[in-house]
């Protein structure tokens, strides 16, 4: 079975797009989004309309998603995130909003033995950065492998006699194979909002028979997903930043 793995879209339908072409390309099985399909980028609604031709697929939900619907408060949000998530609020059809309403909290298992989360197995909303994240993320599920968003970073941990390590992946592609007795916490890094000082929108595929993962990076229009931000009147810097990979 041939997993896309994907993450952190928010709003850049440029982005996307570029994913579904090389989704195309690929013989996709079953799709897998890890959250935040919205915030920060000018078109939500498109993206969402979109999503929902992906299929199978299991998903959950992200901070961003949670917030422009209201289940959460902006308070833990920067004032430019706190202000797209106004905007992306108030330009939200109905049948947007209802459809990220219904959206899953994570974590949720696929298949028996794959784990998906946004940002950490134990809280949806913790970000993991480092091994010592990593390590108590490790205790919380029980599948040989949990893939997870929110920093926006392609990274991959692994457990392995009780031994947590992690790996920044760099570079346009990256492949892994996954050992036996190892166990493995893997972001597939940012589709629409990269922040490794790489441009490019991130994804991987996940190949549960090959027992691999290989990881994707591809151009896309930033030109056009800027102009869009800046014709919507966002703030700037969330167009400035697509170039800069931040
Ligand atoms: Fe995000």
């Amino acid at each position: 079975m041939r997993y896309l793995v994907f993450t952190d879209i928010h709003g850049n339908l440029e982005a996307f797009l570029a994913l579904l072409k090389f989704s195309k390309r690929h013989k996709i099985d079953y799709y897998l989004f890890l959250g935040d399909l919205v915030g920060y980028g000018a078109s939500p609604n498109e993206i969402i309309q979109k999503i929902r031709t992906l299929k199978p697929m299991s998903m959950i939900r992200g901070n961003h998603d949670k917030a422009v619907c209201g289940l959460d408060s902006i308070q833990t949000f920067n004032p430019i995130a706190a202000s797209a998530i106004h905007w992306t609020a108030s330009h939200l059809n109905k049948r947007s909003i209802e459809y990220l309403f219904k959206l899953k909290q994570g974590p949720v298992i696929v298949h028996k033995d794959i784990t998906i989360c946004h940002g950490a197995p134990f809280d949806e909303d913790h970000y993991i950065f480092g091994e010592f994240d990593a390590g108590e993320a490790f205790l919380h599920f029980n599948t040989s492998i949990c893939f997870f968003g929110h920093t926006h970073f392609p990274f991959v941990y692994t457990e392995k006699d009780h031994l947590v390590e992690g790996t920044f992946l760099i570079g346009d592609f990256n492949e892994i194979k996954l050992e036996k007795g190892a166990r493995y916490l893997i972001n597939p890094g940012s589709v629409g909002q990269p922040r490794d000082r790489d441009s490019k929108a991130a994804c991987a595929i996940y190949d549960s028979t090959a027992k691999k993962v290989k990881f994707f990076r591809m151009e896309y229009n930033i030109k056009e997903a800027q102009e869009k931000i800046l014709r919507a009147g966002l703030p700037r810097a969330l167009g400035e930043r697509l170039w800069l990979g931040i």
